[in-house]
């Protein structure tokens, strides 16, 4: 089941007109958020980050946080897994095909749950393969747009190398994969980029750092030179699919020992020991 501008059905009956500025333009913003046991996770996080995009692309929020909230209750009941990967898309609506905003706009309010496809017990165990890439997209990767066909190609890279992501270098410099965030350990230490608009500001990725700060972890919020990256002990990326994933080789080359590093078993620790945590505050 779906929600699409006030009504519930089957993802069969949905239908976007071809004026949508989504299609025609990936004019539209988007969240993607996990549900573990029908419960939304962070959701305050993925809320403000969804006004966030909708100020920066000048478009009206066409629900206040308690529809929001109430929308994605409803939708979660509505579909069957415990375990959800929650999509809603905003998009300036229906108009006739001009690059200027249309003179009134009704936007078009798109939800669906698709199960959620946390990392397996062997990409856990083992880690996963990685490349890097330039980083060719826009200046504003801190809004979560809906025109992502820079990051599909960029993730495309990644497949056609046998790998599960491609993480983008600027200027030199880290900024994130083409759909996580990324992190490096280097000499026990966490190194995360800053936020900017060079990255998207993940909910995961705030998550991270702040189980790191209360739990004495040290991490540093600093740029990331791609010579650090090729000596790294550890790389991770995250996201809400995906959580906290390990990196164990980067183009090719082991990164560290080739193996999932203490570090992240760590922060995968303190992760599930809080995701636990707040589930079983919310049920009790
Ligand atoms: N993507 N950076 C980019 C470019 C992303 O697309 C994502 C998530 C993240 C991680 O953000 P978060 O921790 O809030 O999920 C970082 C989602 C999952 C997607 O597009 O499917």
């Amino acid at each position: 089941m779906i929600y699409l501008n006030g009504e519930f059905m089957p993802i069969e009956k949905a239908f976007i007109p071809g004026l949508d500025r989504g299609f025609i333009f990936g004019d539209g913003v988007y969240e993607v958020i996990p549900v573990y046991s029908r419960l939304p996770f962070r959701l305050g996080g993925h809320l403000e980050r969804l006004q966030a995009s909708l100020d920066s692309i000048r478009l009206h929020n066409p629900h206040a946080e308690d529809k929001w909230r109430q929308l994605i209750g409803r939708l979660i009941e509505l579909n069957e897994p415990e375990d959800q990967s929650l999509y809603l898309q905003v998009t300036r609506g229906v108009a006739r095909r001009d690059h200027a905003f249309p003179a009134t706009t009704t936007p078009t309010v798109f939800l669906m749950s698709n199960p959620l496809l946390p990392p397996t017990a062997n990409q856990i165990e083992n880690g996963v393969g990685a490349i890097t890439a330039p980083d060719n997209r826009w200046l504003r990767c801190d809004v979560k747009s809906t025109a992502l066909l820079p990051n599909v190609l960029l993730r495309q890279l990644a497949i056609d190398a046998g790998c599960a992501e491609t993480l983008l270098l600027r200027d030199g410099q880290l900024t994130e994969g083409a759909a996580s965030n990324a992190f490096v350990v280097s000499n026990g230490i966490i190194l995360a980029p800053p936020k900017s608009n060079l990255m998207l500001p993940g909910i995961t990725y705030d998550l991270v750092l702040e189980l790191a700060e209360a739990n004495d972890v040290a991490y540093e919020v600093r740029n990331i030179t791609e010579t650090e990256m090729a000596k790294a002990d550890e790389i991770w990326i995250t996201s809400s699919s995906r959580e906290i994933l390990p990196i164990t080789t980067l183009n090719g080359k082991p990164v560290g020992g080739g193996r999932p590093g203490p570090v992240f078993q760590r922060m995968h620790g303190l992760y599930q020991e809080y995701k636990a945590q707040v589930m079983r505050a919310a049920t009790a």
